[in-house]
């Protein structure tokens, strides 16, 4: 894939502004965040199995479940420790993530709703734990940047597809695509 996952992370941290005080907040509250991650997994899953058809996804092979609350809470700890501080080894992860996702068929209809409740039940814990502003707004700001990665993952996996199977430019494409939309608005 054309994805360079750090320039990508770069990008997107300069766009959201996750600044170095965010990741000090974060690193000093990595241990809290690995105590609360297997509520948070549970709450997370929880979500996810409310729904008939992310349900079916979650269900279709054995052990996913149980895997998949392992790999949430490594994911969720990693927010707080950012890996490498945010470097190549936390984009490339985050990019790995993403691309799982598009291979399961999971898109940005699930993904979306899906970040919001961990940003919801999260903020719901470090309310009752009197946890900083500082701190929540440092966690959205993460979660946005990861699902960033994972909404692109989509875009470029889809794209790459199109433009292999039909021969045709990027930048064709582009243009088919900004035409489309002016159509049907
Ligand atoms: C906030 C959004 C999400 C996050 C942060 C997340 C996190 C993760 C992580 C860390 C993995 C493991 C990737 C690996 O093996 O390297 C994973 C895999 C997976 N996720 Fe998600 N996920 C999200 C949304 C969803 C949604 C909406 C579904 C819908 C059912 C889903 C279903 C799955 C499945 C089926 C796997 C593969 C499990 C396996 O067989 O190994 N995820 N996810």
């Amino acid at each position: 894939m054309a994805l360079d996952s750090y320039e990508f992370m770069l990008r997107m941290t300069q766009r959201i502004n996750f600044t170095d005080e965010d990741k000090t907040a974060l690193k000093t509250n990595a241990e809290w965040g690995l105590a609360i991650a297997p509520a948070m997994a549970d709450a997370f899953y929880a979500y996810l199995g409310n729904d008939e058809e992310m349900s079916a996804i979650l269900n279709e092979s054995e052990g996913r479940i149980h895997r998949l609350r392992e790999t949430f809470v490594a994911w969720f700890h990693e927010m707080f420790t950012g890996m490498d501080d945010w470097g190549k080894d936390y984009a490339e992860r985050r990019w790995r993530i993403g691309l799982i996702h598009v291979r399961i068929g999971i898109g940005p209809q699930h993904v979306v709703p899906a970040m919001a409740t961990v940003v919801n039940e999260v903020g719901d814990r470090l309310r009752a734990e009197g946890k900083s502003d500082e701190l929540r707004a440092a966690l959205s700001r993460i979660c946005m940047v990861d699902l960033a990665f994972i909404e692109q993952a989509y875009l470029e996996v889809s794209t790459a597809a199109v433009l292999k199977e039909t021969g045709w430019t990027e930048k064709l494409f582009r243009r088919m695509v900004v035409t489309g939309a002016a159509a049907v608005v």
